[in-house]
């Protein structure tokens, strides 16, 4: 039995999707804890591409279970094309299933979203518009509607009666929007109830269950610690904690069950939308970094900004996470680097400091204090073991551990399912 967490240990799309699908082979259930559409997951197989934005990515192993935990906030729409998509591609969804209590995204979140973002001017946060900051305010204010109140008419009308006044109110005086007419939104949510219906369980008894027969479980987590509301870059943070503590409340497993927690860091770092960013390249070689790297967003298409590893951000994230174990991707895409740099240090007015600062301002003066190594200037594409990893390669990865403070146990050296590399063998089912 184990319960394994996969976390993103920097500022998001460092492959969690591609770590869950390597070590999901053997896994019995794979939960998606958090987060909603703001999430991209790629998986590649040969030449299909799956891009996971709801679904756990463990629906591409056959027999295991799928669960959408209570910390999603799930746009019903999105959530069965993206089923359809998945059914039309051959895939079997019939063990994909979604805890009653997620919250649901109604189509006035991505529209607040929008409105909210155009409010901030100069200072948005670079959100992905997808609502998730509306819906998660929403359900810390109580007023959310969940997938339970989908599948129970009156309950469903109760909850639009008690939100869309306020949301109508605020729409039409702040924002000089239309109002929204609660018997349409009624019609279409009940409808998509009936849909998702068969699905709808209570999904903590379900994950309690299968941990207490002794199953191996993998917790997906979205986003990533350097995004979360806590500890994150506020305000330029996602509206949840991506932590692997929070991943725990969002899948409804307790601390003491957990076995594992993989943290997934790339080889460098990369960000989407506005904050600080300490190791940020505005030069060639962060173009550099985009164009091999391919950095454009899994979910938005945006370009992600591109920078140097981030020791200082990545050791602060495997603390507050409690890391066992790292996986570092994306390794294939520093191949060509003649030199290499990794943060060691921060600076900030002179002085040495140890962590992301509380300020946004202030972190954003902070001086990334560097060490540099070179690099290896060979294909890691086709290394199929770590014995074959180019010596300056192995140099960087030992350096990397030993900044982040954890054993570094896969690297990934392309997007394909079989470009992942076991530096030390360990058995996460
Ligand atoms: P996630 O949100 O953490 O699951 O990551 P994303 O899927 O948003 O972004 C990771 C991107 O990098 C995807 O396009 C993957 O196919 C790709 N990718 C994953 N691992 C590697 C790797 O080791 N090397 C390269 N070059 N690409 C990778
Ligand atoms: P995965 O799971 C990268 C970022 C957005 C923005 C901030 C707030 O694919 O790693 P939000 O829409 O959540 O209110 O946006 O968070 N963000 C992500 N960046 N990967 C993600 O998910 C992200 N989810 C949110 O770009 O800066
Ligand atoms: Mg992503």
């Amino acid at each position: 039995m184990s319960v394994t967490i996969i976390i993103g240990g920097q500022w998001g799309d460092e492959a969690k999707g591609k770590i869950t699908d390597a070590i999901s082979e053997h896994a019995d259930m794979v939960i998606r804890p958090n987060g909603s559409t703001n999430a991209g997951h790629t998986v590649q197989i040969g030449d299909d591409v799956f891009k996971f934005h709801l679904v756990p990515a463990g629906i591409l192993r056959p027999g295991c279970d799928c669960v959408i935990g209570a910390g999603v906030a799930i746009p019903p729409a999105d959530l069965i094309q993206e089923i359809d998509e998945l059914q039309a591609r051959g895939i079997d969804t019939s063990r994909l299933y979604i805890s009653d209590r997620a919250n649901i995204i109604m189509p006035f979140h991505p529209l607040q979203d929008q409105l909210e973002e155009a409010q901030r001017g100069s200072h948005n946060i670079g959100t992905t518009l997808r609502g998730n900051g509306p819906a998660y305010a929403d359900k810390a204010g109580r007023r959310g509607v969940r997938m339970a109140d989908l599948l129970d008419e009156s309950a469903l009308v109760e909850r639009l009666n008690l939100t869309i006044p306020e949301k109508n109110a605020t729409l039409t005086t702040l924002y000089n929007q239309p109002p929204l007419d609660i018997s349409e939104l009624l019609e279409q949510f009940a409808a998509y109830g009936e849909k998702l219906a068969p699905r709808v369980i209570q999904a903590e008894v379900l994950v309690q269950d299968a941990i207490e027969a002794g199953k191996s479980i993998i917790v997906e987590g979205a986003q990533a610690a350097m995004l979360d509301i806590d500890y994150g870059t506020y305000p330029y943070v996602t509206s949840t904690s991506p932590t692997a503590a929070g991943v725990c409340q969002g899948a409804g497993i307790g601390p003491t069950q957990v076995t594992n927690v993989i943290s997934v860091y790339k080889a460098y770092t990369t960000r989407v939308g506005g904050g600080p960013y300490p190791t940020e390249l505005l030069d060639e070689t962060g173009d550099l970094l985009r164009k091999r790297g391919v950095e454009y967003g899994t979910s938005t298409g945006r370009p992600r900004r591109t920078g140097w590893f981030d020791g200082v951000a990545a050791r602060y994230t495997t603390r507050l996470n409690g890391v066992t174990h790292a996986a570092i991707t994306k390794i294939d895409v520093l191949d060509t680097l003649a030199e290499i740099k990794i943060c060691v240090g921060y600076e900030l007015d002179g002085h040495t400091v140890r962590a992301p600062q509380a300020v946004a301002d202030v972190y954003g003066r902070v001086k990334a204090i560097y060490e540099t190594l070179p690099g290896w200037q060979e294909d890691t594409t086709t290394c199929t073991s770590y014995d074959e990893f180019p010596t300056n390669a192995r140099r960087y990865i030992d350096r990397l551990e030993a900044v982040i403070g954890v054993p570094v146990v896969m690297l990934g050296v392309g997007p394909a399912r079989e470009q992942l590399l076991w530096r030390k063998q360990v058995d996460f089912s």
